[in-house]
């Protein structure tokens, strides 16, 4: 037995890099600012994405909708629970990357200095944010024409009470 382990470790390893292969050539993302699950004192003013691979902004969908306050207790923007924050995203997004008319409810203002391909995506915000929970959402067109989606949470806090400001 002792001899075959070297032979396993081999064959585990070559399936792990054959089952990352396909998944690398897609724009997966991998950086947000502000980061996941950020709790913010300040509100941002833009939202910058770093994709794996450049993706055809023209061709992709940035949207950046405020969590609804009626699931949001005052609890959750002083010590978030991110984990049922993205919960409630998971649910919100796929609806709203479909919606067309949801200017009204969106806080992203457009892109700013991104390419039309691009790796590296600037998505700017309304201004001054209030408190609250923010759903970061994204359907990107690869160059590799794949597409992939994905969200992000930030929550701009509301100070504890008696925290000095
Ligand atoms: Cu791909």
């Amino acid at each position: 037995m002792q001899r075959q382990r070297p032979t396993l470790r081999s064959l585990v390893a070559v399936l792990l890099l054959t089952a990352a292969g396909p998944v690398l050539a897609h724009a997966e993302v991998e950086a947000v600012d502000p980061r996941r699950d950020a709790h913010l004192d300040v509100a941002p003013q833009r939202v910058r994405l770093v994709f794996s691979e450049p993706v055809e902004t023209r061709f992709s969908l940035f949207k950046v909708y405020p969590l609804a306050s009626a699931s949001l207790g005052p609890a959750d923007l002083v010590d978030p629970d991110f984990l049922r924050l993205n919960g409630l995203a998971a649910a919100l997004v796929p609806g709203a990357l479909s919606a067309r008319d949801d200017a009204d409810v969106r806080v992203d203002r457009g892109l700013i200095d991104t390419a039309d391909r691009s790796a590296d995506v600037t998505v700017a915000l309304a201004p001054d944010l209030p408190v609250g929970a923010y759903v970061v959402m994204w359907r990107v067109l690869a160059i590799d024409g794949h597409t992939t989606q994905g969200h992000a949470v930030f929550v701009v806090r509301a100070p504890a009470q008696g925290e000095a400001e």
